[in-house]
């Protein structure tokens, strides 16, 4: 890819690809991040302490905000490879054959034969299609550097991170602006290092929950806006059903979320992630790219599942056209 990313024009700020550089880059997309299995249950109501209740369905299938936004992008088209690590157990056999199913690359997927592969438990309230998540991790089982290695790590023009391990991200980040490709996180909540980390990150994609914590604010918009002001080119906070705040360029923009019925909200904020990094990749004007990621966002909470729910292009193409120009269109946020 030879061509400036959305902003680079206006900002200068350099976070083209180089495939020259580095030799050939076979990927749009290189993400790294911890892979879980879900174990989802809906319910018609969460039990209380001690109740009992019967699931009024089960899904199962691979979950984590890094593999699941890959698996959005190359849904959509994307060419994108993960760098993580699951056990050598059958549901390290499971999670990565959906995610190869997908379209996405998992050669570059570490087993370990130690330990287990991640697993959440999820149970989806039916009545309002929220969640709530128990994952089940062993101690140290995260990728190593050498594991991630940089060679892996530089194969593709964009480098996905979360902020899980943000001692590994922080460095993968490094090493990918070293080599001039663009960072992108999504951060759920804070961890040690983000700070650091977020001055390597070019487009900072995070959740209203992390701002919560690492700002202290409830206001969106100016929360963008101190995001903006850490490192990053563009910032994003994304707040479910409220939509999304993006500053960039001095300004902030909010994108307001779809209506739409939920099922599960599982996944909204990956896929979300998935979008934006297929947009980015197109090098679609940032504005398009936040209303072509909440479109994605939001059909995959009007289905039961994330990795087993994803929209193709057609579908989300298709949603915009039907919402049509009028609804939920952005708005530039003065305040
Ligand atoms: N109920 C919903 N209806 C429509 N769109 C939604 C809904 N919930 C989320 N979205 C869309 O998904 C985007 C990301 O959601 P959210 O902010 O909940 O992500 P998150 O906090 O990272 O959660 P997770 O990663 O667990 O999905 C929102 O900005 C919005 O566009
Ligand atoms: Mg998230």
């Amino acid at each position: 890819m030879n061509r400036l990313l959305p902003f680079e024009a206006t900002r200068g700020k350099g976070s083209g690809s180089a495939p020259g550089a580095e030799g050939a880059v076979p990927f749009d997309c290189i993400g790294i991040g911890v892979y879980a299995i879900d174990h989802i249950s809906l319910v018609a109501r969460y039990p209380r302490a001690n109740e009992k209740t019967e699931a009024l369905a089960y899904l199962v299938q691979g979950g984590g905000p890094v593999p699941t936004a890959l698996a959005a992008a190359a849904r959509l088209g994307s060419r994108c490879a993960f760098v993580g690590k699951v056990a050598a157990d059958q549901e390290g056999d499971f999670v990565l054959s959906q995610l190869a199913r997908l379209g996405v690359d998992t050669s570059m997927v570490v087993r370990a034969r130690r330990g287990f592969t991640p697993r959440a438990m999820i149970w989806v309230d039916q009545r309002s299609g929220r969640r709530t998540v128990v994952l089940n991790k062993p101690d140290g089982f995260g990728l190593t550097l050498q594991e991630a290695s940089r060679a892996r790590l530089l194969q593709g023009h964009i480098l996905h991170l979360d902020g899980r391990d943000t001692q590994v991200a922080l460095v993968a980040a490094r090493w990918a602006k070293e080599a001039e490709r663009t960072v992108v996180c999504d951060l759920g909540s804070v961890r040690p290092n983000c700070q650091q980390l977020l001055r390597y990150v070019d487009y900072a994609v995070v959740s209203a929950t992390f701002v919560r914590q690492f700002f202290g604010t409830r206001n969106m918009a100016a929360a963008a806006r101190r995001l903006l002001d850490s490192g990053p080119q563009v910032a994003v906070v994304t707040a479910g059903k409220r939509g999304c705040w993006c500053a960039a360029d001095g300004r902030v923009f909010h994108q307001p979320a779809f209506r739409v019925r939920a099922a599960d909200t599982i996944g909204a904020g990956d896929v979300f992630h998935g979008a934006f990094l297929f947009g980015l990749h197109k090098g679609w004007e940032l504005p398009y790219i936040l209303r072509w990621a909440s479109a994605a966002a939001a059909l995959v909470c009007t289905r039961i599942g994330a990795q087993a729910a994803l929209p193709s292009f057609t579908e989300v193409k298709r949603f915009l056209t039907a919402v049509g120009t009028g609804q939920e269109r952005g708005v530039e946020h003065s305040g």
